[in-house]
């Protein structure tokens, strides 16, 4: 059996990028996947690649109703869920004087206020499940800062994780919070041109930026039981940005 045999794991923004990198891996490590996100085709292209063990569902992350429907689903395929990775997110690189008031509503809505909802809907489905672990993707730009707008939203999430963390610790029910540096996804390629990032990289004690996968690393070991004792801490993944 697999580091999470016998498992039920929710896996947000799930489609593509980082997310998508967690789902190949926690269904080769035995678990039953529920892949969510908005981007409909890739999600449920990916969910065809594994038959019984996944299923995808549609899923804006902002809205109450739409989680409340997930663990619901997820609840009836596959029964009460173990596991939630709350990975959906976006980036914003605006400054302070170029961000409206509206792009800084949706970046808190996305990336803060939906790790909120998460959390508060996926307790029940854990409780019945006896136990569980809630892994928080938040960023580097939860310990320094960054953008204006993202780096909050991250630095929101790691305050989150330790605020749940310590209520939840009693019942068994885990939450840690996971820090990457700069990852090969498309929220990267998309923002800036090989050359700016081959630049960057330059700065990174690694001299690399890293694939999904050292994530997944990370991620899979706090969302199994071999992260029994970690309770409300932070994982830093980042090939040494923040230790200079
Ligand atoms: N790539 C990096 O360098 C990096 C570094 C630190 C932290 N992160 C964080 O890691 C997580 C994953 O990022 P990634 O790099 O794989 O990005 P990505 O853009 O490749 O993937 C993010 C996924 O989230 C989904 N998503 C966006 N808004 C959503 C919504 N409202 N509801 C549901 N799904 C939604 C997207 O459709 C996409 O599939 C994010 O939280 C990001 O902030 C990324």
């Amino acid at each position: 059996m697999g580091k999470l045999g016998g498992k039920v794991a929710i896996i947000t923004g799930g489609a593509r990028g980082m997310g998508a990198a967690h789902v190949r891996r926690f269904v080769e490590e035995g678990a039953k996947v529920v892949i969510t996100d908005i981007l409909v085709e890739e999600g449920q292209a990916l969910a065809n690649e594994f038959g019984d063990n996944a299923t995808f569902i549609k899923h804006d992350v902002t809205k109450a109703a739409d989680w409340e429907t997930v663990v619901a689903e997820a609840e009836k395929a596959f029964g009460p869920v173990n596991i939630l990775v709350n990975n959906a997110g976006i980036s914003m690189n605006k400054g302070l004087l170029d961000i409206t008031e509206e792009d800084y509503r949706r970046i808190v809505d996305i990336n803060q206020v939906s790790v909120f909802l998460g959390m508060k809907t996926v307790v029940p489905s854990m409780q019945k499940a006896e136990g569980g672990s809630i892994v928080n993707i938040s960023s580097i730009n939860g310990l320094v800062g960054g953008a204006i707008g993202y780096t909050d939203t991250k630095f929101a999430v790691r305050g989150m994780s330790k605020a749940a963390a310590l209520q939840l610790a009693p019942t068994g029910i885990r939450v840690n919070s996971v820090h990457p540096g700069v990852i090969e996804t498309p929220m990267i390629s998309q923002g800036d041109s090989k050359d700016a990032i081959q630049e960057f990289a330059k700065f990174i004690p690694n001299r690399r930026i890293a694939k999904p996968e050292e994530v997944t690393n990370v991620v899979l070991f706090l969302a199994s039981d071999e992260s029994s004792y970690c309770v409300g801490a932070e994982f830093v993944v980042d090939g040494g940005i923040t230790a200079q």
